[in-house]
């Protein structure tokens, strides 16, 4: 059985990667700030595909809550061979007029976030010659005014995601370039296909694809956008 670490797999992006992974048979390790809403769907997963479910607290802007969580994840499953680093917050405002706690508010989640889960997990995946996925966005190579921090951060994890693939070549490093999604991070999802939206579960049916490729293919990005949301770069 293999398994996959998923962080911020409690809603959007991340829990439609935990739905379509244990529908592939994987075993999995689910982690966010939201233990109830992990408790609920590892139940239902394990209930309805009879998968290894494990889920723990994951705070990603704290050193010992991704420590602790990856010596759980370890000690459980005993190695990981897909890491979807996905945990991310958004981040409005002109960047005159941003609050220092704001800016390290979003870095915290967003770059070291991703740093810090890659590195916990990262002897392990070596090992298995596995896979890190990291969540960015079609914003980690444009420029939007009026969200900066944001952007800021999601450049800064694309230049994560390259360096450590240079510094790990046995491990596949790939970046999901998402456009707009239907999930939490705009508020309540339910908006239509046609407001430029794709789905949460777009997203993680083409990760499920990608993982399917013969071992030999690296995919190292893939920026993907609704059809209705307009191409800027
Ligand atoms: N939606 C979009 O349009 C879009 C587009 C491109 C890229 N993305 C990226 O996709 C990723 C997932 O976002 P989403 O759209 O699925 O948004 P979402 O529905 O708001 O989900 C965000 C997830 O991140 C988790 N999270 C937030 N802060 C965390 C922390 N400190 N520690 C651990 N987990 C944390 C949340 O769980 P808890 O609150 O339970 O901790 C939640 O599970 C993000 O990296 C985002 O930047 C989103």
């Amino acid at each position: 059985m293999k398994v996959a670490v998923i962080t911020g797999a409690s809603k959007g992006i991340g829990e439609a990667m935990a739905r379509a992974l244990a529908k592939e048979g994987y075993g999995l390790a689910l982690g966010a700030r939201s233990v109830d809403l992990l408790e609920r769907l590892g139940g239902e997963l394990k209930e309805r595909y009879g998968v290894d479910v494990l889920h723990a607290f994951l705070d990603v802007t704290k050193p010992e809550s991704v420590e602790e969580f990856a010596k759980e994840v370890l000690e459980h499953f005993g190695g990981v061979d897909v890491l979807v680093a996905n945990a991310g917050i958004g981040m409005g405002g002109r960047l005159d007029e941003l609050t220092e706690e704001e800016m390290e508010r979003v870095f915290q989640v967003n770059t070291l976030g991703v740093w810090r889960t890659v590195k916990a997990f990262l002897p392990s995946i070596r090992e298995r010659k596995g896979t890190v996925a990291v969540v960015t966005s079609d914003v980690s190579a444009r420029l939007i005014p009026g969200a900066g921090a944001y952007v800021a951060t999601k450049w800064a994890a694309r230049a994560l995601v390259r360096t450590f693939q240079m510094e790990n070549p046995e491990v596949r490093f790939m970046e999901l370039r998402p456009g707009a999604v239907d999930t939490h991070f705009y508020g309540k999802p339910g908006r239509r296909i046609e407001e430029g939206f794709m789905k949460p579960e777009d997203v993680a049916k083409l990760f499920v694809y990608l993982l399917k490729l013969p071992p030999h293919v690296r995919v190292e990005e893939v920026m993907f956008r609704s059809v209705y949301q307009k191409p800027e770069y």
